[in-house]
């Protein structure tokens, strides 16, 4: 499929490290189909400014995350809107002005794990004192509930016997950095569909070794 002439405008919304905003940085080609036009952050402190910084991306600063006004003056712009480590719930009337324009990225394979307050290290700890043997990445479109608008993706990863939340939580932020930039540019290759797309990995469904390929199809 050939690129759209003109690359989709998709902004960012953080409030940590954004290792995830730096997978997009990295992963999406300056030709692509996709262009990474502002950064938002809800903390002033969050390493991810600096990282959209360095990559000379705009950013903006939300001081008030609850005011629709205000989120969506940041948003103006973007034809798709990444939660990549964001904290803060959406305003409702964002999510309906989005709809199916705004996608999250989970440590869990969705529905399991997530929800209210099931961020960071607790979704990872919840994973483990399943004993569950798999655990993964999902990302799904945002709607008015946590991590619950329909999947668009997932990437599974083994949970082995000897994992501890770090190790649990290393592995699943490898799978992420692998499918964002993936789904970002698979989404703006279809367009930003006005429909939910689901997209399947084409290839092995472990990483477990060098040069796996990641490719998706609709
Ligand atoms: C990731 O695990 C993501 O799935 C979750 O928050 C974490 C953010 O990490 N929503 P980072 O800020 O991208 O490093």
């Amino acid at each position: 499929m050939s690129p759209p002439l003109i690359p989709v405008p998709v902004a960012v919304l953080v409030s940590g490290t954004g290792s995830n905003l730096q997978a997009l940085i990295d992963g999406l080609p300056a030709t692509g189909p996709a262009r990474l036009v502002r950064v938002i952050s809800s903390n002033a402190k969050a390493g991810a400014l600096d990282r959209a910084h360095r990559a000379g991306i705009p950013t903006t600063f939300l001081t008030d995350p609850a005011d629709p006004t205000e989120v969506l003056s940041a948003l103006a712009g973007a034809e798709l809107v990444v939660l990549a480590g964001y904290l803060k719930r959406v305003p409702i009337a964002v999510v309906a002005k989005l709809h199916l324009r705004m996608i999250n990225i989970h440590p869990a394979l969705l529905p399991a794990f997530g929800g209210a307050g099931m961020y960071g290290r607790r979704v990872h700890e919840g994973v483990l004192a399943s004993g569950a043997t798999v655990s993964g990445a999902t990302i799904h479109y945002v709607d008015e509930e946590y991590d619950h608008g329909p999947i668009i993706a997932q990437w599974p990863v083994p949970v082995h016997a000897r994992d501890t939340q770090q190790s649990l939580a290393a592995r699943v932020l490898e799978a992420e950095h692998r499918l964002l930039p993936a789904v970002v540019t698979a989404l703006a290759q279809l367009g930003v569909p006005r429909h939910p797309v689901r997209l399947f990995a084409a290839g092995s469904a472990f990483i477990g070794g060098d040069g796996i390929a990641i490719g998706f199809s609709a």
